[in-house]
């Protein structure tokens, strides 16, 4: 295991990380740990600037492959810090507060959504609010059955804002997503799995090793073409069917051509030649 803990990226003797968010890299899969158990994992300025921090590290990594997100202890994330990111920075300079919702929106988000490499939410435990926009933006989710999830602003007099309320409608049907930000009602890793909001549930004891056998799963693949097939998805999601046409034809070009693997040659040559393997049910054999 390679224990990474960020002195090597600090401009200054502050280490951009390692106090809220701890990172350990093992075969290939960087295990990124929201580290405020006592908390709950709230997501406070200090997790937000570390997360930043570490998604910048982790994308020049070669060593990481794939990106777990989890929490430590007994939660995944109980959401924004109630404290530490609301009522601080509300009741401070404006600026303050524009610059760390702009960081918050950064990587739980755009960073998020279009990361260069495969990103797994891990939830082993409460996920709440401000949660939920981490676990929709990784790309893939796994859960324990006994985690607990709720969108929780509707009992503190709020709206799940930052941007909870358009995750949750990308991914949730309407019904099942006003229901639970109208009601506040929790539910557990089984019925996340019912509503899209995750991949996978399975027993708490069971949850790290599905996680890295689903890791292990997307390291077999091209990680050129994952990235551009994920990055495909979320354009076209926006565009008319005939943008999309001419924007993915466009988008295939441009990864084969770009892609130093040359992965479809390689899979053509081991299928149609070679007769070694059958894309439908296996990955090419990578040479590189
Ligand atoms: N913001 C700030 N602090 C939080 C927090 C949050 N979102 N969630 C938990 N904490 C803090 C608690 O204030 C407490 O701090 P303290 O020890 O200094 O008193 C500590 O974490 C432990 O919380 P506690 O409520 O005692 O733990 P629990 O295991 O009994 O309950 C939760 C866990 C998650 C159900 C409960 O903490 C909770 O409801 N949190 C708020 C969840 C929420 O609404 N999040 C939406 C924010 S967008």
């Amino acid at each position: 295991m390679t224990a990474s803990d960020g002195t090597h990226a600090s401009p200054d003797t502050r280490k951009p990380w390692g106090e809220f968010v701890t990172v350990a890299i093992e075969d290939g899969i960087a295990w990124i740990t929201l580290n405020r158990p006592e908390k709950r994992n709230a997501i406070n300025p200090g997790i937000v600037y570390e997360m930043n921090a570490v998604l910048d590290a982790m994308e020049e990594n070669d060593e990481a492959k794939v990106l777990v997100i989890t929490g430590a202890g007994e939660a995944f994330s109980a959401g924004q810090d109630l404290k530490e990111y609301f009522r601080i920075p509300d009741a401070g300079p404006p600026l303050e507060r524009e610059r760390l919702y702009r960081a918050n929106a950064a990587w739980q988000w755009r960073r998020m959504m279009y990361f260069p490499k495969p990103t797994i939410a891990m939830v082993n435990g409460w996920c709440f609010g401000g949660a939920f926009q981490v676990l929709i933006a990784c790309d893939l989710a796994v859960a324990a059955d006994e985690a607990v999830f709720g969108l929780s602003e509707i009992n503190w007099g709020i709206i799940p804002a930052g941007i909870v309320t358009k995750s949750v409608a990308e991914v949730m049907r309407q019904r099942d997503a006003l229901y639970y930000i109208m009601t506040g009602e929790t539910f557990d890793g089984k019925r996340a799995k019912e509503l899209g909001l995750v991949n996978i549930s399975v027993p708490r004891a069971e949850l790290r090793e599905r996680t890295i056998k689903l890791a292990q799963t997307l390291m077999e693949k091209n990680p050129f073409v994952l990235r551009a097939a994920k990055t495909a998805y979320h354009h076209v999601k926006a565009m008319s069917w005939e943008s999309a046409f001419e924007y993915l034809m466009a988008k295939s070009d441009a990864t084969k051509y770009r892609d130093p693997e040359k992965g479809d040659q390689v899979g053509m040559k081991q299928f149609l030649d070679e007769k070694s393997y059958r894309p439908g049910l296996e990955s090419y054999k990578r040479e590189s």
